[in-house]
């Protein structure tokens, strides 16, 4: 049977990326994030990587059809039983309404539903200082949070790159075409009952401590 599963929310840079790895440390869930496996597959040149590339250049979502398949797989994988930190999935409701059958599936469901708050002008400014590792995607930033040595990642000392879609032209266009349906997801949630919204605009020790607090109260109160 598949572990609880948490659902972290955030608009494009609000810190998924780095709070779900600081939380699937800590509670030893799987960390799955359905942007790195689409990087991944960009970089192999598979099918589906090409196909995600056209519409990740523009900043639009991929096709629910790929992106659910590609998610209901790595569902099926056995660290999914120990639990699992969701990070970029759902992005829309026919995702969120997607998920929650597959986890029925595998007698699971969402158990909280963490959404990780942050103001436009501050996205802009963290997608703009950002940089990924080249194997396991762990953020950087120039200011907030500077690798020790530049261009290499402190954990696990790959290379360091700046993603082709911060480019500000492309940050503008993810904003636009994706903080509404956020919207529509985050209802989602809160309908279920699981909502959990964080400040995220604090420093991201606070962030987590703050996420780890919310989680424990929302899988807490259903006893
Ligand atoms: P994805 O990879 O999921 O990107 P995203 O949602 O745009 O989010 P980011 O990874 O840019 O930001 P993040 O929230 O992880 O922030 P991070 O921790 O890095 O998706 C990319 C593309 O893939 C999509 O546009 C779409 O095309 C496609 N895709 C993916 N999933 C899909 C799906 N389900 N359906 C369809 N298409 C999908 O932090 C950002 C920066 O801020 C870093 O520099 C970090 O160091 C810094 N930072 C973090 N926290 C703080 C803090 N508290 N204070 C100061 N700085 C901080
Ligand atoms: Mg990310």
């Amino acid at each position: 049977m598949i572990g609880d599963v948490i659902v972290l929310l955030g608009a494009p840079g609000a810190g998924k990326g780095t709070q779900a790895q600081i939380l699937a440390e800590k509670l030893e869930f799987a960390h799955v994030a359905t942007g790195d496996m689409f990087r991944d597959a960009v970089a192999d040149g598979t099918p589906v990587g090409l196909l995600a590339k056209e519409f990740m250049d523009k900043g639009e979502l991929v096709p629910d059809e790929v992106t659910i398949e590609m998610l209901d797989e790595r569902l099926a994988e056995p660290d999914a039983n120990l639990g699992v930190i969701l990070d970029g999935f759902p992005r829309n409701v026919a995702q969120a309404e997607a998920l929650t059958e597959a986890l029925e599936e595998r007698g699971g469901k969402v158990n909280a539903a963490p959404y990780i708050e942050v103001s436009e002008a501050e996205l802009v400014r963290r997608l703009g200082g950002r940089w990924i590792c080249r194997a396991e995607g762990h953020s950087y930033h120039e200011q907030s949070k500077p690798p020790a040595t530049e261009g290499v990642c402190d954990i696990d000392g790959s290379e360091l790159y700046q993603r082709s879609d911060d480019k500000p032209e492309t940050v503008k266009a993810r904003l636009a075409q994706q903080l509404g349906v956020l919207g529509e997801v985050v209802e989602y949630y809160r309908g279920r009952g699981v909502l959990a919204p964080v400040d995220g605009s604090q420093p991201i020790e606070k962030v987590a401590e703050d996420l780890l607090t919310a989680i424990e109260t929302v899988v807490k109160k259903e006893g």
